[in-house]
């Protein structure tokens, strides 16, 4: 009797450790995207309007330069079309770490946005499938909107594909994100434990996942295309 009255006490409060773990999980979450943010709007303001300002000084100089300095010209123009470049970089950079409005417009229209956008960018052709779900917590969203972003960085960078296939897919026991490719696969123990130097971003994936209950499936084969599964239970929201 004791020994059970003992057991069911540790029980409850591992059930509340559970609670406490999952809270702090979420905060951590929150706290990196608003530092995200930060970082944004730092990078958008300071160094894009630096470079704004750097950009119209150079101009200004090239249109006064005495005829004997003309032959500078060529290297004004290409330190210009530098810093043109330069700005584009961290406009795209800016955008990269500041998710769009989520809560405003949802999961599932702003996976397809972004779907849209990163097609038009790439030239990859994506067909997006997805239900609105019933609304989802802030860490959730963000979750599948990085899982996104990396697997469609991925496929761009190394699948070599023709065609991609996304779907957000709402069960009644978890939500799921399926990027499909038909490019030219890998092999997944290979490029992550046998490379020196193998990158971070499926890895990444999948200590977000981790943090919030959920898991990420793999499948690939040399030649036959790779099928990633983001998938979150229901019980986390
Ligand atoms: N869709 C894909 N098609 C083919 N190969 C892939 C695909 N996704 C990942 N890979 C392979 O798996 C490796 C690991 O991917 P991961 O995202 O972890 O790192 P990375 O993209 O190389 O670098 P990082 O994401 O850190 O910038 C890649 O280098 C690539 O060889
Ligand atoms: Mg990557």
């Amino acid at each position: 009797m004791h020994d059970i009255t003992e057991l069911k006490q540790a029980e409850a409060r591992l059930q509340q450790l559970a609670g406490r773990m999952r809270w702090l999980t979420q905060r951590v979450v929150l706290a990196q995207e608003e530092e995200r943010q930060r970082v944004s709007r730092e990078l958008h303001d300071e160094a894009g309007q630096a470079l704004t300002a750097l950009k119209i000084s150079l101009e200004l100089i090239r249109a006064d330069l005495p005829p004997e300095a003309a032959a500078l010209r060529p290297n004004f123009d290409d330190v210009i079309s530098l810093t043109d470049a330069t700005h584009q970089q961290i406009r795209l950079l800016a955008r990269g770490l500041r998710p769009p409005a989520l809560d405003t417009v949802g999961l599932n229209l702003t996976l397809e946005g972004f779907c849209r956008d990163f097609a038009r960018l790439t030239h990859l052709d994506i067909s997006y499938t997805g239900t609105e779900s019933r609304p989802l917590p802030d860490t959730v969203n963000i979750c599948f909107y990085r899982v996104l972003q990396e697997a469609l960085t991925n496929v761009a960078a190394h699948a070599q594909a023709d065609r991609v296939w996304v779907e957000l897919r709402c069960e009644s026991v978890r939500t799921c994100l399926i990027v499909r490719d038909s490019g030219r696969g890998f092999d997944w123990q290979v490029q992550t434990t046998d490379r020196p130097r193998a990158g971070i971003g499926l890895l990444g994936m999948r200590e977000r996942l981790d943090l919030l209950g959920g898991w990420l499936a793999i499948e690939s084969t040399p030649g036959q295309g790779t099928r990633l599964t983001a998938c979150l239970p229901v019980e986390v929201l």
